[in-house]
């Protein structure tokens, strides 16, 4: 594992309870990782698997997404498109053997913004121990 990669990790919100667990977190005091790079969508049904993948390939090292949980989306259903498409992006990566694990997909509320801070760790701890993005070496050198 390389002690300097500081993974870049854009994490896609939805402006009703993925944002409003970011907000809360803020509004405790709670902090997560600077190299963290909140992204604010609508819903996360309105996000195409096409913008995951590009972000992969324009430098990102891994993408989380995270809305409201079952039976909370504000558009019907929203977060149960989100979760197909998550899982087919995954399905992408595997086949381009990016790993599945590049994309992480967690539901959270709009009060929890503990949940949010932890994902955000977590997921940045996973990503320095899977280190950078493949893409990124080719498309740097
Ligand atoms: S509004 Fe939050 S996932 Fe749809």
């Amino acid at each position: 594992m390389d002690e300097e990669f500081e993974p870049k990790l854009l994490y896609i919100l939805c402006s009703w309870c993925g944002s409003g667990g970011s907000e809360s977190a803020r509004a405790h005091g709670l902090k997560y990782p600077a190299n963290v790079l909140p992204y604010r969508v609508n819903c996360t049904g309105s996000l195409p698997p096409v913008h995951i993948l590009r972000a992969l390939l324009e430098g990102a090292d891994g993408v989380a997404v995270s809305g409201c949980y079952p039976g909370d989306c504000h558009y019907e259903g929203g977060n149960y498109h989100a979760r197909r498409r998550v899982a087919l992006t995954k399905a992408i990566l595997e086949a381009l053997d990016l790993g599945e694990d590049r994309l992480w997909f967690r539901f959270v509320a709009h009060g929890e913004g503990r949940r949010f801070v932890d994902t955000a760790a977590e997921f940045n701890d996973h990503l320095k121990e899977l280190g950078p993005n493949p893409l990124n070496e080719i498309t740097t050198t």
